[in-house]
């Protein structure tokens, strides 16, 4: 299909290239032979190192037919910390999906700021709730399972859900302070019927924290990692799961997506 889409393309665009052929010439150089070419907008960096993964990346839509209806809240649009939240692209797919399935119960892992928590709410279903995980306040600095210095991603504590704490949300927010791999899923308030993966980034963490997840979901939920892409050891986690989970990445995110069975 993206194939047809890509020939329709050209074939519209061939007597607009026959006009002006210098330019035609230049522009299909750029896109198809980047070589050489140093971008301006650091953006375009940050985009090119996500190349881990085996997952197909598609359009939003090709995993939710009808999402293009669905109209989106954004919260505190710029206080989001560049490569530790969501970027715009990823709060726009995330929360139209929490627009268009209307999810009551919530999880996320990682909480950080709330950003994230906050702009959830936002767009589910009125009464929505949702579990959010972070590490204690005064968190000893241990993790339950062993994670390498480099792989620790804990952020500052004082900060933890401070963007859901100050909102209309704040009592629809369940807080969980403790390590993921401590808690005991079975005593949460699921199941859930919408899940967002984004704590520790460690290889073992997202393993354990998918399989406790994966636990506690209703039927039809969705099931979201964030940092696919990005990082080898959530995209490894994600592409050790059974292929009949039909996991698809969302193309310019880093989400990666699993419609469950209904
Ligand atoms: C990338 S941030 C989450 C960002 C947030 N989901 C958002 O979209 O804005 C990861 C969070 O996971 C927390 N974290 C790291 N290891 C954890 C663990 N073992 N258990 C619970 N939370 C953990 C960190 O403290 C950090 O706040």
């Amino acid at each position: 299909m993206a194939t047809f889409a890509n020939l329709k393309k050209i074939l519209v665009n061939i007597p607009r290239a026959v006009r002006d052929p210098g330019r035609a010439v230049s522009l299909a150089y750029r896109r198809m032979f980047p070589f050489g070419i140093s971008p301006k907008d650091p953006e375009a960096y940050r985009i090119g190192a996500w190349s881990f993964g085996d997952l197909p990346r598609v359009d939003l839509r090709e995993i939710f037919p009808g999402i293009d209806a669905a109209e989106v809240r954004v919260l505190r649009s710029y206080d989001r910390k560049r490569d530790l939240s969501l970027d715009a692209q990823e709060v726009l797919a995330l929360m139209a999906i929490a627009s268009f399935i209307q999810p009551k119960k919530i999880i996320e892992i990682g909480t950080s700021d709330g950003n994230t928590t906050v702009n959830l709410l936002a767009n589910a279903a009125d009464e929505a709730v949702i579990t959010t995980f972070d590490l204690p306040v005064d968190w000893s600095g241990d993790f339950e399972i062993y994670v390498p210095e480099m792989m620790r991603n804990v952020t500052d504590r004082s900060a933890v859900g401070r963007q859901y704490r100050s909102s209309v949300y704040a009592d629809r927010v369940i807080q969980v302070l403790g390590d993921s791999a401590q808690v005991d899923f079975d005593q949460l308030d699921g199941p859930f019927d919408l899940a967002f993966i984004d704590g520790c980034h460690f290889y073992d963490y997202v393993k354990k924290d998918t399989e406790n997840v994966l636990g506690r979901m209703s039927p039809g939920g969705v099931v979201v990692w964030h940092d696919y892409g990005m990082l080898s050891d959530v995209s490894r986690a994600v592409d050790e799961l059974p292929r009949d989970m039909n996991i698809k990445v969302v193309a310019g995110t880093r989400l990666a997506i699993a419609r469950l069975a209904s």
